[in-house]
């Protein structure tokens, strides 16, 4: 059976524009204009509550520094884009969209649950900010993904990182499908070293195998130094 693979992806941000560089230049850049991602933005501030001032955010009940998203406009955002599903859609998307929450708080981010959020047709990141959204939105959440213990300044980078790590994943984003299959972390090794021309450089040479031509050869010392590699620097791989 042909797994299915992600075709739209809606982004709600504060800042839409941080998002100008990364999704439009490149692979991913090349992968919307052929069509292959249908990828749309959406400014948070579009669906505020207030529409003189465009307020998203609110002092948090209680007390306590910061500020907190406010459940409002991040539920209309949600609507529209669930109502949007077929007025503009370009190719057939699930029926419901599957929602990430990016945060903190989040499980930490691996290859294998990129792997999984990229057989999901339909996605929607939500781009966190401040102390964090208010509680009672996250019953339309349905992950909540952390791209590591650490703390960013809002949920736009992780975001562009999470796009990136998923929407490679598609069929025809990257053309060569055999570097996907040998990727780091897809086989819990790091990937073998890499050689390019010339064979002979400020006196370095080239590994002699890999100008041999016996394909044979070739495999099993690249598989032999992936091993070495993810000894030496990711030992925690190692089972
Ligand atoms: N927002 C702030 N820090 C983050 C992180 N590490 N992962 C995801 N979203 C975040």
């Amino acid at each position: 059976m042909k797994t299915r693979s992600v075709n739209r992806l809606d982004i709600i941000t504060i800042f839409p524009g941080m998002f100008e560089g990364p999704l439009t230049q490149s692979l991913l850049g090349k992968a919307r204009q052929r069509g292959l991602i249908d990828l749309r933005l959406h400014n948070l501030r579009d669906f505020s509550a207030d529409a003189k001032h465009r307020a998203v955010d609110d002092r948090p009940f209680g007390g306590g520094a910061g500020m907190v998203i406010q459940p409002e406009p991040v539920y209309r955002a949600l609507k529209h884009i669930r109502g949007s599903r077929v007025a503009g859609a370009t190719r057939q998307v699930g029926d419901k969209p599957y929602v990430v929450h990016l945060s903190p708080q989040g499980r930490a981010l691996t290859q294998a649950d990129a792997q999984t959020l990229s057989e999901r047709p339909w996605l929607v990141f939500i781009c966190g900010h401040y102390e964090g959204m208010d509680e009672r939105v996250m019953k339309w959440v349905d992950a909540e993904v952390s791209i590591g213990d650490y703390v960013l300044t809002g949920g736009e980078l992780p975001a562009m990182v999470l796009a990136d790590v998923v929407l490679r994943l598609v069929p025809g984003v990257v053309k060569d499908v055999e570097s996907i299959r040998n990727d780091s972390f897809q086989t819990n090794r790091l990937d073998h070293p890499h050689y390019t021309r010339p064979a002979l450089w400020r006196g370095k040479r080239v590994p002699a195998v890999l100008l041999s031509g016996d394909h044979e050869r070739v495999r099993a010392w690249r598989s032999q130094q992936a091993e070495c590699v993810t000894l030496k620097k990711r030992p925690d791989l190692v089972i």
